[in-house]
């Protein structure tokens, strides 16, 4: 049988595979979530998402250690605050455990990059992502309280700010009041295109912030739509962020591709904590090969046009490249 083009041919061994690989994961593509809470020596994992830790400043400072000695070269802080009330006013207290881990992590291993997640619904007692009046997150309220967050993460140390509350005109609040205090270096990296998701639910156990009324489909994007993310990301561009962030990865990858395709910015992608949890109890089970499916995940992530992937699996998925 004559056939011209044979697609196997470059298929038959390991060499000519890597030879021809279009997307190599490395272990700069990572950035690593960190939970951090009040106390000392605090150190309980999370039911919900194993081998994932809720550490007190100590512990969180040791943990990001060994993540730049694996070669990651980012770590996102997210907090449980010691109060919460109406407004989340714990967000931008310099003694709640996220600034004081932004501030210690920054002073133990100065060339880790630190993301600073800026948000309200793990600060506020009813967990929405802003302040309310009469049960309506209020918006533009809402963005003088994120930026106070912002600016009290940059004076923590933190690098990059990345703001994953979906209040409209954010970016442009947040820019104004970092450079205001001088944060002119400070990057932004939004969340432009976070969707309403169910694959949030370990997280909100992780970090105790659920809405204790209704949900977020007020202010996070209907995962039906993908002209609206265009719009979404053209906002963020206009005003000013570095960064463009999809959340969630798995089930949005056309998302990151469409929006990778489309801007000239660097594009990250949140692989969530329902995605890690599903592979995680599916790989507990001995239903899946964890290894195998961690970076076949990875991999796609980066193919559909992520620069920047933050994952609960950075660890193992560095380890693994490390070899
Ligand atoms: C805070 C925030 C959430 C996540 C990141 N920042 C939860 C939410 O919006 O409900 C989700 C992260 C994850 O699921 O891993 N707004």
């Amino acid at each position: 049988m004559k056939m011209k083009l044979r697609p196997r041919r470059l298929r038959l061994n390991e060499n000519i595979r890597v030879m021809i690989r279009e997307t190599i994961l490395d272990v700069k593509d990572f950035v690593y979530p960190i939970f951090v809470v009040p106390g000392s020596n605090v150190r309980e994992e999370i039911p919900s998402m194993p081998d994932c830790y809720h550490l007190s400043v100590d512990n969180a400072v040791e943990l990001a250690k060994k993540i730049a000695d694996l070669g990651i070269p980012a770590v996102e802080i997210f907090g449980l605050p010691e109060y919460k009330d109406e407004i989340g006013s714990s967000a931008w207290d310099m003694n709640s455990p996220v600034q004081r881990a932004i501030n210690a992590i920054k002073s133990a291993v100065p060339e880790l990059i630190i993301v600073g997640d800026v948000c309200l619904c793990q600060y506020t007692s009813h967990g929405h992502c802003g302040c309310l009046v009469d049960h309506y997150v209020d918006n533009d309220r809402t963005l003088e309280l994120l930026s106070k967050v912002a600016v009290s993460q940059a004076e923590a140390g933190a690098d990059i700010i990345a703001p994953s509350d979906m209040m409209d005109g954010r970016i442009a609040a947040i820019r104004a009041a970092l450079d205001d205090k001088n944060f002119i270096n400070v990057s932004i990296m939004s969340y432009a295109v976070k969707y309403a998701s169910g694959f949030y639910g370990p997280f909100r156990d992780a970090a105790d912030s659920a809405p204790q009324f209704g949900d977020r489909k007020q202010y996070q994007m209907d995962p039906a739509n993908i002209r609206e993310a265009m719009k979404e990301v053209a906002l963020d561009l206009d005003e000013g962020a570095d960064i463009i962030m999809v959340k969630p990865a798995m089930a949005y990858l056309d998302v990151v591709s469409k929006v990778r395709a489309e801007i000239d910015r660097p594009v990250a992608v949140y692989n969530v904590s329902g995605e890690y949890a599903m592979i995680k109890a599916a790989a507990a089970n001995g239903w899946i090969d964890e290894r195998r499916i961690v970076m076949e995940t990875l991999t796609c992530m980066k193919r559909a046009g992520a620069d920047i992937i933050i994952t609960y699996h950075a660890p193992d998925a560095a380890r693994w490249l490390n070899g």
